[in-house]
């Protein structure tokens, strides 16, 4: 596991890794997202990106797209410096809601975000026309496309919106919490939909979620961050008393029943916890209450595993 700095990473790499940070600190205003971290993430691995609410999931994406520069430290993809505009990744922000009232049809949608694109033309070539048909194919949504967004439900439309993200053929798919707002059933569809589309094309995805459950048996690694900190390994690595204990800087419990996980601080469920913020945020709220930020490190972490949690990975 890697946690903050370096470290093996569970898989050596044959080629350059798909991204790669070294040594990043990240900040915003006057607010420190991520304190020199490292980490390595490898092609072919599906990774979910965890932490509580304003953690700096979104803010670490933007980074690796070149939209945040980062303070300190390099981050790589694919072995380069980030850039602006890598047609390397493919990214799906976090808000999408006005989506839901938009007539315009699924295909067009898909193939307004393909290059070459021009108002009132939105099949500008053969070769883009060609993409859009593979994308809609490997999401499986040609049928789906031919309806208006306003007639798709919740988890059909962010079948188009994953079409999107695999134009043009990237190598890294950043997936900016593409369960919010979804019922259980949707979301399994979805995450199963992403890992299906991301084994057969061999790529790489960071997927960012509330909630760990829903993704448990489909990531390879997670990726949890907190207190400006970031651990990247297996669940059994960062789903531990003394790692997210160090993330939320307080307390926490890993309590596992019937392969589910539960996170707690004290009697409240912390995931689940803020997600019921979820649909006040509005940029400056506060979400102090559940996980009190040390901001201060803590060190001294350890790499063991919490022997309390029974450790039945039925998951
Ligand atoms: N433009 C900004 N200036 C200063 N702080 C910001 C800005 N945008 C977001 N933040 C803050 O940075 C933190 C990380 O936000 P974000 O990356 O959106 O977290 P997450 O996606 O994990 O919820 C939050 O505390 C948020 O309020
Ligand atoms: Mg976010």
């Amino acid at each position: 596991m890697t946690l903050t700095g370096r470290g093996a990473s569970a898989r050596a790499p044959t080629t350059a890794p798909v991204l790669e940070l070294e040594q990043v600190t990240l900040e915003l205003g006057e607010r420190t997202i991520l304190r020199d971290t490292g980490f390595v993430v490898n092609q072919g691995e599906f990774i979910g990106v965890l932490g509580p609410n304003g953690a700096g999931k979104t803010t670490l994406m933007r980074a690796v797209l070149g939209l945040v520069p980062a303070a300190h430290g390099v981050i790589r993809v694919l072995g380069q410096p980030v850039e602006r505009g890598n047609a390397s990744i493919g990214y799906m922000p976090q808000t999408r809601s006005a989506l839901a009232g938009r007539r315009v049809r699924g295909r067009d949608f898909v193939a307004m975000a393909a290059d070459g694109h021009r108002w009132g033309l939105p099949y500008a070539d053969a070769a883009t026309r060609a993409d859009v048909e593979r994308v809609l194919d490997l999401v499986g949504g040609r049928k789906l496309a031919e309806r208006p967004l306003s007639e798709l439900s919740g988890g059909e439309r962010q079948r188009l919106l994953l079409a999107q993200c695999l134009l043009g053929n990237p190598k890294l798919l950043l997936l900016d919490e593409p369960l919010i707002s979804l019922d259980p059933h949707h979301q399994k569809s979805v995450v199963e939909l992403v890992r299906r589309v991301q084994r057969e094309l061999g790529i790489a995805v960071l997927f960012s979620a509330h909630e760990l459950n829903p993704l448990l048996n489909s990531i390879d690694r997670v990726l949890y961050l907190g207190s400006g900190v970031a651990a990247l390994g297996t669940v059994d690595e960062v789903i531990t008393r003394p790692v997210l204990s160090r993330l939320y800087g307080s307390p926490i419990d890993v309590m596992r029943v019937n392969g589910r996980i539960f996170v707690m601080s004290g009697d409240v469920e912390v995931e689940k916890h803020d997600h019921e913020h979820e649909h006040d945020e509005s940029g400056g709220h506060s979400h102090s209450h559940a996980h009190p930020q040390a901001h201060g490190h803590s060190h001294g972490h350890s790499h063991q595993h919490d022997s309390s949690d029974g450790h039945t990975h039925d998951v």
